[in-house]
């Protein structure tokens, strides 16, 4: 098989070098790839957003897979786009990556299929959401941009100035641009965070081992989030009861909702979660591997990836 990745960072690469690791693949190629990923597949200058660019590129390369791996492209709809181009491609439809493209769908999500999750309420509104937090006075809470903001939507206020301030630069001055016209204010919660990637194909789920990130920049975590600057695998706080107990209250639901809801999920569901001390509880979701968990989880997959991916596609 010759496969296309869509994508650049180290990530792909790690994508790339697992896909070679598989007897069924001859070739690779990368758009818009970087100066490592060169040296394991064929890069061409095609940016990851260019659905037009990419599907014109996967014409001319005619791959027999297109792997879609960060997360603008698959809220674009890349993968819709390259099915009906008649190409076969891994990652969720467009319909079902607003899990991750839209923090409004996912709590709703959450909330309808009883999935466990910080308590929340949404704004559309700045000044409405500054008086529910002047009224509700717990602090810390924690503001979060609807749409994608490079993983740094994210900001725990200490204070109601610290949650004006968020807001309005959130809202009003548009930090992370139009991913700010809503947001959502949640409950603050504590408790050590583990990553799961999955795969699944929309009807059963199948978690990779477990893995950790480390967020917060600068010296002694005083830093604002990242999207992830460390990672390590398996995560010490991932005990098998609470695997269990994720599989049962977290993942299996999780995958029956967005089949009720009509966007089946194909491809790798990323569960970002919080162990409280009232059980799991998912902090976020992402539509696809994660950056840079992937990097530690994806060496140590032992099943061919071309074979999980072949069976996550046909279903
Ligand atoms: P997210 O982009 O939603 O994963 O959030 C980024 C990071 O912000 C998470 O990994 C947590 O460290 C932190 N965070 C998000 N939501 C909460 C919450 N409800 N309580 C405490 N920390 C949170
Ligand atoms: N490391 C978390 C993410 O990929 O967004």
């Amino acid at each position: 098989m010759n496969i296309l990745v869509i994508g650049s960072g180290g990530r792909e690469h790690a994508i790339i070098r697992s896909l070679k690791k598989s007897a069924r693949v001859d070739k690779i190629y990368c758009a818009p790839g970087n100066g490592g990923i060169s040296m394991d597949a064929e890069c061409y200058p095609v940016s990851a957003t260019d659905i037009e660019g990419m599907c014109a590129l996967a014409k001319k390369l005619s791959p027999d897979l297109v792997f879609v791996a960060p997360d603008d492209p698959l809220a674009l709809g890349m993968v819709d786009a390259m099915e009906a181009n008649g190409f076969r491609a891994f990652g969720p439809s467009k319909s079902a990556a607003r899990i991750e493209a839209s923090k409004v769908f996912s709590k709703n999500l959450m909330k309808k299929y009883d999935i466990p999750t910080a308590e929340y309420e949404t704004f559309t509104s700045a000044s409405e959401a500054a008086a529910y937090i002047e009224s509700k006075n717990e602090f810390p809470i924690v503001i979060k941009a609807d749409g994608l903001a490079l993983g740094k939507g994210v900001i725990i206020a200490q204070d109601l100035d610290e949650a004006k301030s968020a807001i309005s630069s959130i809202m009003e001055d548009k930090i992370f641009g139009q991913s700010g016209s809503s947001i959502v204010v949640e409950q603050f919660l504590t408790g050590p965070e583990v990553s799961v990637l999955s795969f699944t194909d929309g009807k059963t789920v199948c978690p990779m081992v477990s893995s950790m990130d480390h967020k917060p920049a600068y010296d002694g975590n005083k830093g604002p989030n990242t999207g992830g600057m460390g990672t390590i695998s398996p995560n010490p706080h991932y005990s098998d009861e609470i695997a269990q107990r994720c599989m049962d209250e977290i993942f299996l639901p999780t995958i029956k909702a967005m089949a009720a809801e009509g966007a089946p999920f194909k491809g790798c569901l990323y569960f970002g979660l919080m162990i409280t001390k009232d059980g799991p509880k998912v902090i976020e979701y992402n539509c696809r591997f994660g950056d840079p968990e992937t990097q530690v989880v994806l060496p140590r997959l032992k099943t061919d990836f071309v074979d999980i991916i072949d069976a996550i596609i046909d279903e």
